[in-house]
């Protein structure tokens, strides 16, 4: 090989890192043949020194300070693979001061500070690649980045979290709590020991807002669009959603309605025949629509020790073979000039499932549906079970019922407005399940 091998730092010897080095080093490893060079690891940075790895590094390549790492000038690529926010961030810029490409698979720190960390590299003449931060071992990055550029990127509609797709799946399939089956993705290493980010719909907004950045040039903040994860989820409401032919997925949607952006990531019900709603365990998929190709489907692991490393040395390649230096600068990453302006959340347009507790007693419905046809609600469908009922002790026994509605398209602010009227009926108890559907 004429090209002199790439030397790398590598922040993290975790469970991606592992994986990294794993692939680079293994047996018959096409990689080098395919980047035209070898690859030789110069720093691997940890926490402790002293715990036992899974893969085998020299020990005097193993150090504890990651700025040595980053700033030998003998480097030519930092793997940032240790995560977080904070450390991760001054590791990642102090690589960039130095004249170092990056590679990452920390979504959390670029959808913090990817304005900062991209800004900054197109400056000092570095690139920094990310497709392992969105959807694992899907090359969704390359996709939008390099093979959708003669698109404009109408839609896109994802599953991008593992953890709750797993948990989901599994409530649905052997018909289980929430709690019970996060114990179990736990227990098999899908969930984290604190899952809280995976669950409550922040990491798939995270990643929404990366592809949403590389596709439309919008940069979008956390707080700009409505985030609910699958954390108040209740089975009975997935089952019903069934008899009405839905499968319910945490789904992240970014669509483009006229000058203004569409967002959200919610529980929402998918008709049971869409790809999406057939993506089960800890699977991830993407749909894309773009306005020359069409409809564009990708699905796959969305996490994981040797997917996401997959896409890690993708990126490494692209660098080794200096084709990312080229295409890093031109994708203008970070630089808000979509002319879009993200939708207010009461402006959004689709329809809803709705599921209330009420009283099992005359007029309720009526009630019910004379307060949603006054905020201009018209009902598609009405489900109300003779059973299961439950007797209220505060209310003189008298029983209460689910009340299942589906709505005609509506925006979100009139179902609002109506939830707030609701709230007054005293036949209706709280809480209640608000679910949109995506046609
Ligand atoms: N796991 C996945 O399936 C997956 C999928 C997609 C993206 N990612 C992203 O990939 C990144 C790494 O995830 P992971 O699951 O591999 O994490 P992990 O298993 O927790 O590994 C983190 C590694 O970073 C090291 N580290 C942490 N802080 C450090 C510091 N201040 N100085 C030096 N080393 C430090 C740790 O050292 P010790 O080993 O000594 O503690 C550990 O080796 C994260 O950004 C994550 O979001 C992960």
């Amino acid at each position: 090989m004429s090209e002199p091998a790439l030397r790398l730092s590598i922040l993290g010897l975790g469970t991606v890192a592992s994986g990294v080095v794993r692939i680079l080093t293994g047996p018959d490893s096409p990689v080098s043949r395919r980047a035209g060079r070898t690859f030789d690891i110069r720093h691997v940075a940890v926490r402790d020194a002293s715990k036992s790895r899974d893969v085998e590094i020299p020990a005097d390549r193993i150090t504890t300070d990651w700025n040595a790492a980053v700033s030998d000038p003998e480097v030519d690529v930092v793997l940032e693979l240790m995560g977080g926010t904070t450390t991760a961030r001054e590791a990642v810029l102090a690589a960039i001061a130095a004249g170092k490409h990056v590679v990452t698979a920390n979504k959390a720190l670029l959808a913090e500070h990817g304005d900062e960390v991209f800004a900054v590299a197109r400056e000092a003449g570095v690139c920094v690649a990310y497709e392992a931060a969105v959807a694992g071992g899907i090359p969704i990055i390359a996709t939008m980045g390099c093979s959708m550029t003669g698109n404009r990127v109408v839609s896109i509609e994802a599953i991008l979290n593992g953890t709750s797709n797993f948990i989901l799946t599994g409530m649905l399939g052997e018909q289980r709590q929430y709690e019970d089956v996060l114990a179990e993705a736990q227990d098999l290493g899908y969930a984290e020991a604190d899952p809280a980010m995976d669950v409550d719909g922040t990491d798939a907004a995270q990643k929404l807002i990366l592809l949403t950045q590389l596709a439309l040039g919008k940069k979008v903040e956390l707080n700009e669009f409505p985030r609910q994860g699958i954390d108040t989820l209740e089975l009975a409401d997935m089952l019903y959603a069934e008899e009405l032919g839905y499968r319910v997925k945490l789904l992240g949607v970014t669509r483009v309605v006229g000058d203004q952006l569409e967002m959200h990531v919610e529980p929402t019900l998918l008709r049971l025949e869409r790809a999406i709603a057939q993506t089960d365990g800890a699977l991830n998929i993407v749909e894309l629509h773009g306005d020359a190709v069409g409809p564009l489907v990708l699905s796959g692991a969305g996490a994981g020790q040797m997917p996401t490393a997959s896409a890690v040395v993708a990126d490494l390649v692209e660098v080794a073979i200096g084709r990312a230096q080229h295409t890093f600068p031109q994708l203008n990453l970070w630089q808000d000039d979509s002319g879009l302006s993200v939708m207010p959340a009461d402006q959004i347009q689709r329809r809803y499932f709705l599921r209330f507790n009420v009283e099992d007693k005359p007029r309720v419905i009526a009630d019910v549906a004379d307060i949603l046809g006054r905020n201009e609600i018209s009902l598609a469908s009405i489900i109300q079970h003779e059973a299961p009922e439950v007797e209220d002790a505060e209310n003189g026994g008298t029983p209460i019922v689910p009340l299942v509605i589906m709505t005609h398209r509506t925006t979100e602010g009139r179902i609002r407005a109506a939830e707030s009227a609701l709230a007054e009926l005293s036949t209706v108890r709280a809480p209640h399940i608000r679910m949109p559907v995506a046609d």
